[in-house]
């Protein structure tokens, strides 16, 4: 098992363990791709969007060179007219690449699976899923008893590539992951990754509608309703927040893959050439915001997309990634996209029958024109779950050598009261003390098990600050306050935990 193995079932485990995170419906066997979040993990979640709906939308950062603007919120329905979708291209497009195995009904995504093959034209090939390791471990295992060498001596007889890379003529000869027979698995087919319903009581294609797999779009349907209800002008971003579906073919790396996970987007509608600018504003402010919430640089990365990769609809497109316990190469936090204006000439074209149905008019200038978009697109779960990996420390030293390292803001927690022992008065100095802090942040009273427990409970928990009611605080008033991070302590006055907290949280 490798480092990074073990540091991520380390993480699930403490997740499991600490009410973070739960499989969904797990008394039944759970369900691929869906997952609950538990007491704490509820409480991170919350402070991720209250982060991010105050520091961009109530509070946003000042507009390059100080220019102007305003940001406002929506809260559209996840159902919607089947129309957005065929307009926005996700009915006709929004699909991956699929490969079936006819042995053991497994599904695959064709851009994760590997293959190793030999030298020879016509002999057996092996796939196994990228970036899984015990899937690798097999195939390699496999692949060395066919081509009659040691695992050790594998890569110097053989050579890996992508699945995509092999002519579907030669399927016939490639060993599915877990199959017996070679030749299982069928050629990439596109698999539409939204989720369809019906809407009334009739099921048929008249009521067909779709759990959306984007916020976004409810934002470009609202665009007139929010201009003509308020008095937003251009350059203006509308934000919102909420629950996207994709039925993923593969799900995985925990709660990274999702079929039902949140988005934070924003649509900020600007003229036309001032979009790059905007671009670059909302890419680095994107990535300013990650660092101010405790993520280190050195595991983020703002990637710009090559020109091949670009959607057909995007000028360019930043992908803000962090490095995961799960994978050697950072992966997608969020997307910053300029989609120029395609979503709103798509909509005006399929709801008005005019292109520029959408198009705005300038008032200095009197200028008319369809405004640009700049996309940027965070996923709460995988943030939830960047934050959770980036707080995960391990210390031997520590009596409790797990903790969580939550940045202020996040934590789920924020303090906790104690009483050293339940008697001598001391419960009744420490409750008080807990209902003041209580009224302002998260705050935990516990007075069961002894005191090293109770802390390594709150480290767990991430929780930054514990106050401690002992014999001395009866003498002269003042509590020990046991910092999370490097388990010192220090005395100060029971009348000052508020102001304290306060100070030591920036809150
Ligand atoms: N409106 C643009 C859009 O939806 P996207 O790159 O497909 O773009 C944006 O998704 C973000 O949503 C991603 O950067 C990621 O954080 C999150 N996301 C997308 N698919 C996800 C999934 N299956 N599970 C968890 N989060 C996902």
């Amino acid at each position: 098992m490798s480092k990074q193995t073990d540091i991520m079932e380390k993480i699930v485990a403490l997740c499991r363990r600490r009410g973070f995170i739960f499989g969904s419906s797990e008394i039944y066997g759970g369900i691929g791709g869906f997952w609950d979040y538990g007491p704490l993990g509820t409480e991170l979640k919350r402070n991720i969007k209250d982060a991010w709906w105050f520091d961009m939308v109530q509070n946003p950062p000042p507009g390059p060179n100080g220019t102007e603007y305003q940001m406002v919120g929506v809260d559209c329905s996840i159902i919607m007219n089947p129309k957005v979708w065929e307009a926005s291209g996700h009915v006709g497009g929004f699909s991956d690449p699929m490969v079936d195995c006819k042995e053991t009904k497994s599904r695959y995504r064709a851009d994760q699976l590997s293959v190793i093959q030999g030298r020879d034209a016509d002999g057996q090939m092996f796939a196994f899923t990228s970036d899984d390791e015990e899937s690798e471990d097999k195939a390699r295992k496999k692949a060395a008893k066919y081509f009659k060498v040691s695992v050790e001596e594998l890569s110097s007889a053989t050579s890996v590539v992508p699945l995509d890379s092999i002519d579907v003529a030669a399927f016939a000869r490639i060993l599915g992951p877990d199959a017996k027979e070679v030749g299982t698995l069928t050629v990439p087919r596109a698999f539409n990754l939204m989720f369809e319903t019906y809407v009334g009581a009739l099921q048929d294609s008249t009521s067909k509608a779709y759990l959306r797999p984007e916020t976004a779009q409810g934002i470009f349907a609202n665009f007139k309703n929010v201009m003509d209800s308020t008095r937003v002008k251009i350059p203006f971003g509308i934000a919102q927040i909420g629950k996207a579906f994709r039925n993923e073919i593969n799900p995985r790396n925990y709660t990274f893959r999702s079929r039902e996970f949140e988005q934070m987007e924003i649509e900020f509608f600007c003229k036309p050439d001032t979009s790059m600018m905007w671009y670059e504003f909302w890419r680095d402010t994107r990535l300013a915001w990650y660092e101010s919430l405790g993520i280190k640089s050195d595991k983020l990365r703002p990637r710009q997309q090559g020109e091949d990769e670009l959607a057909h609809y995007s000028d360019a497109c930043t992908d803000i990634e962090y490095l995961f316990p799960f994978s050697e190469e950072t992966q997608e936090l969020e997307g910053v996209a300029h989609r120029g204006s395609f979503d709103l000439n798509a909509h005006g074209r399929a709801s008005k029958g005019k292109e520029d149905a959408f198009a705005v008019i300038d008032d200095a200038t009197k200028e008319r024109f369809v405004p640009h978009v700049i996309e940027p697109s965070a996923g709460v779960d995988r943030f939830t779950l960047a934050a959770i990996t980036e707080a995960y420390s391990f210390d031997e030293n520590r009596a409790s050598p797990e903790f969580m390292k939550f940045h202020p803001r996040l934590a789920p927690i924020k303090a906790a009261v104690f009483p050293l022992v339940a008697k001598d008065g001391m419960p009744e100095i420490a409750e008080p003390i807990f209902r003041d802090i209580k009224k302002r942040m998260p705050c935990q009273y516990d007075a069961k098990q002894s005191i090293g427990k109770r802390y390594a409970r709150m480290d767990e928990a991430g929780t930054p600050f514990c106050f401690t009611i002992d014999g001395q605080t009866k003498d002269d008033g003042t509590v020990t306050v046991r910092h999370r991070d490097d388990a010192s302590q220090e005395r100060i006055d029971k009348s000052r935990c508020v102001e304290y907290l306060q100070d030591k949280l920036g809150l």
